[in-house]
This record gives structure tokens, sequence and C-alpha cells, in this order.
């Protein structure tokens, strides 16, 4: 997916529909998600606590007694967004009132986080405000509101909300289906200077190695096949192991191997400086280890790298891509490109046209440069005009979308692994998923979902390839 309108990769607006574990839930939810898969994770999660509280899950937000917003705030107008967002839902909310029905108003995420208060002061109809680090006080906040507070939740807690929330039941996890993410790192130091993610989501903190295998075997044994670990900067992890010594992300990779029934493992989103030589060597020692990565750079032009405080230049992130395709040359390379930014010359323009050239990526994701206030790069000189950006970005994307088009048609023929994860569009087929990420249509003879079958690529269209058993 290359996506310049401001929508964040992957998955974007899912409603998590959870399975409830209450008997007799006495009230509903409904969960919008915005943005990125760790909005995802922290949507489910919130499900499952919530359903810790009574609430059961719906996906029809006319009978929600509990409206729940996890929003996003990467990019371009998010905060007008959601307040629009929200000012749709004054007509519900008054309907519901006049048949005596209440309905609480929660808004979470990095808009909730970056605004806080000002959200209580421009939208009456909203109750509970609270920001990613106060998920687990969601109940107690909620009380609460129901007895008549307004609250703002948006400190950056000092108690581990993982250790608080509770796990997902079976039955949870197995309604989201077989592949599942688990998020191993959250917040940021980098400060690159075009980022809200180190003030929304606060300083980087690795979860332990303890709660992430124990959360992994859960997984496994509700039917999970394939893990995702999610972070801002998931290679950023590090944690002890048992003899205290400090372990990074490629060695909790190979724990993770250990685990039956994980057949599958994933991470993102990585740094660049970050990619140690354990986690390059974990791409060729561990097959469970998926051959794709995901690997931003944002510009090819040093200059401009610089300006983004990336913390490295164009010739150190060539040299990675070199180094982990000799570790793994079957590797699919995803990136995420910035047009735009100020300052942003013809020629630095040209060098990132010029980096992806000789990368060559599989997947990626690129955006028009969006000022975010707050931050350095907001203070910045030299704006960039939009019509330039779009002209950029139009430019960036044919280029790279030629590049997709050409991976995709070189796996024609060839024989893979595909995991088979929910039923096609037709009943007559299934989808299942490459190991380099792409859609894959068979026949629903090929297996049952949750079963990692062997086929042969036979066509490939722009949103999936289609495959016969090999
Ligand atoms: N403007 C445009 N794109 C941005 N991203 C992050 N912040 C901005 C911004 N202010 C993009 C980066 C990042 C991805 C998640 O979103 O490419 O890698
Ligand atoms: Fe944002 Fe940079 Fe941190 Fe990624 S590494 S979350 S782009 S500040």
């Amino acid at each position: 997916m290359i996506d310049g309108h401001g929508g964040c990769r992957a998955l974007v607006m899912n409603e998590i529909v959870n399975t409830q574990t209450m008997a007799v839930p006495q009230r509903k939810v409904f969960i919008k998600t915005y943005g990125c898969q760790m909005n995802v994770y922290d949507s489910q999660r919130m499900g499952d606590a919530l359903a810790g509280e009574g609430y059961g899950a719906t996906d029809h937000i006319e009978n929600a007694d509990l409206i729940v917003l996890n929003t996003c705030h990467i990019r371009e107008k998010a905060v007008e967004k959601v307040y629009s967002a929200l000012g749709r839902l004054r007509k519900l909310k008054d309907g519901r009132a006049n048949k005596g029905l209440e309905t609480l108003v929660a808004v979470t995420g990095c808009v909730a986080q970056a605004e806080g208060a000002e959200i209580l002061t421009r939208v009456d109809l909203v109750d509970v405000v609270a920001g990613p680090q106060s998920y687990h006080r969601l109940g107690d906040l909620l009380a609460r509101a129901q007895a008549g507070e307004r609250v703002v939740a948006t400190s950056f807690e000092i108690e581990d909300k993982f250790t608080k929330l509770p796990p997902a039941t079976a039955a949870q996890t197995m309604a989201r289906g077989v592949a599942a993410f688990l998020t191993v790192q959250e917040g940021c130091d980098k400060f690159c200077s075009f980022c809200v993610v180190p003030y929304t989501r606060g300083a980087e903190v690795s979860r332990s190695v303890g709660q992430i295998l124990d959360e992994a075997a859960r997984l496994a044994a509700a039917g999970v096949r394939e893990i995702t670990l999610l972070g801002q900067n998931v290679n950023a992890w590090h944690g002890v192991d048992g003899a205290g010594a400090s372990v990074r992300l490629g060695e909790l990779l190979g724990q993770l191997s250990q685990i039956n029934g994980i057949e599958r493992l994933r991470y993102t989103t990585s740094h660049p400086i970050d990619m140690d030589a354990g986690l390059i060597e974990a791409h060729k020692q561990l097959p469970k280890l998926m051959p794709y990565l995901h690997l931003p750079v944002q510009s090819g032009s040093n200059a401009i790298l610089k300006a983004m405080n990336r913390r490295h230049d164009r010739q150190y992130y060539l040299d990675i891509v070199a180094r982990v395709r000799q570790a793994q040359p079957d590797i699919a390379l995803s990136g995420d490109f910035i047009v735009g930014f100020p300052g942003e010359t013809d020629a630095d323009f040209a060098e990132t046209l010029d980096l992806v050239e000789s990368v060559g990526y599989a997947q990626s994701y690129s955006f028009k440069y969006s000022e975010r206030p707050g931050t350095p790069g907001a203070e910045l000189d030299g704006k960039i005009d939009e019509a330039k950006k779009n002209r950029r970005l139009e430019i960036l994307q044919a280029l790279l979308g030629r590049q997709h088009a050409a991976f995709n048609q070189s796996l024609i023929g060839r024989e893979m692994a595909i995991l088979l994860e929910k039923p096609g569009r037709f009943g007559a087929q299934l989808i299942g998923r490459s190991p380099w990420l792409q859609s894959v249509i068979v026949d629903a003879s090929a297996g049952k979902i949750g079963d990692i079958v062997s086929v042969r690529i036979t066509e490939s269209g722009p949103l999936s390839l289609k495959a016969v058993l090999a």
C-alpha cells in the first residue's frame, strides 16, 4: 500500500470486535481504531480489559453504551478529524438520551495524549480522555465518568500498564485469528525532527522477556501461528535474561522461535541504527523469522537525513541493507519515505529516487511531510509548497509502485508456504499470507484456517496473489 493522504500504514480504521466473556453483558462497547498496528493491539487490550468490566463488544455504534475513539496523531489534520468524528456523535448520543439510554464517550490514543483537557473543553459530550499509558486505568476512569465526573488521564505513568491489563482469554485471542500482534516496546527516544511519537507515546520502554514469552505462549495455546512483534522502535527493544545478562531483539526472536505452535515471526517498525549484528544474524539463523524487513529511511539525501535528526547517513542505510541481504538473500525490503521536508531541494529529492532505485522495495509507505506542532521540524525554514510536495510524491510513488509490481510478478511460478488466515470473498476460497506479507488467494480445498500449506503462485494482481496447491 502506498499512502499519500495522511492515513497511517496498515489496518486503518479497524473496528475491533471482541468476543464476550461475560455470560450476559450488561453494556456494549464500540471501539473505533485509527492509525498503526500498535493502536490495533491497544484497542484489543482495552476491549479485553473492558470485557472484565462487563462490556461486551458491538460493531453497531448506535447500540453502544460506551464509544471509544482510539486516535492517531502521526500526520495531517489528525486533530480536526477527531473533532469532526466527535461532532458526528452528537445526534447519536442525544437520540439515545431521548430513549433514556446513557452513552459514555472516551477518546484514547495519541490525539488524547496531545490534546488532553482541551478535548473536554471543546466537546462537551466527551466523558474520558485517556492517553496510551493510562489504558490499565480505563475501568476506574469510566466508573468516575459514570458518577458524573469528566476525566483526563494523560500523565506518563510510572507503573507498567502491561502488568495491570488483563491478558486476553483464549476465546478473545481465537476470535482475532491465527496471526497476532504483540507489543514488546513502546515509545521513542530518537526524536526525529518531523515526528510526534516521542511526545505522544513517551520515552522508550521495553517489556520484560518473561512478560513477552508468557504472552506469546498464551497466543500459541489459543491457536495463533504467527506473531508480529510491535514497537515504535521495535529493534531498540532490550531486556535481561535469567542470569541478568542483557538481551536484544535477535535473541528474543530466537527464544520465541522455540515456542511450539508459533511458526512465523515478524517485527515492525525498525530504525536503521538499531539493526545490530545479532538481529541481522537472526535473519540467517531462524527459519521462523519471515524474510521481510520494514526499514524506514525517510530520505536518500544526507542533508535531509541530518535535518530530520535520523542519526545516520545514506551510506549507513545502504550498508545495513547489504548486510541483511547477505544474511538472508530472500529478504524483501519495505520502507517509509517523506517528501517535502523543509529545505528539500530537487537534488535532495533526486537522491531519494536514486536510493530507491538502488535498494529496490517490495513494499513501501510514502507521505508528504506534514508539519506537527511542537516538533523541531515545525520551526525549520524552507517550507515546501503543497504543489511541489504533490509532484514529488507522485514521482516517488510511481517508481515505488513499479518496484512493488515487479516484485509481485517475480513470484509467479514460485512455490512458497502460506499461512491460511481467513475465508475469501467467495466461500470457495481462502486467503493466506505469503512470507512477504502478500495476501494469497487459494481454493478452499487447500486446507483449513491456521494451516501452513505449500502453494505455487499463478497470478499477481495489485492487491493480492493467486495460487494453487503445490
Ligand atoms: N509527516 C509525514 N510523515 C510522517 N511520518 C511520521 N511523521 C510524519 C510527518 N510529520 C511517517 C514516517 C514514519 C511513518 C510512521 O510516518 O515515514 O516512518
Ligand atoms: Fe518517530 Fe523517529 Fe521515533 Fe520513528 S524513530 S517513532 S520516526 S521519532
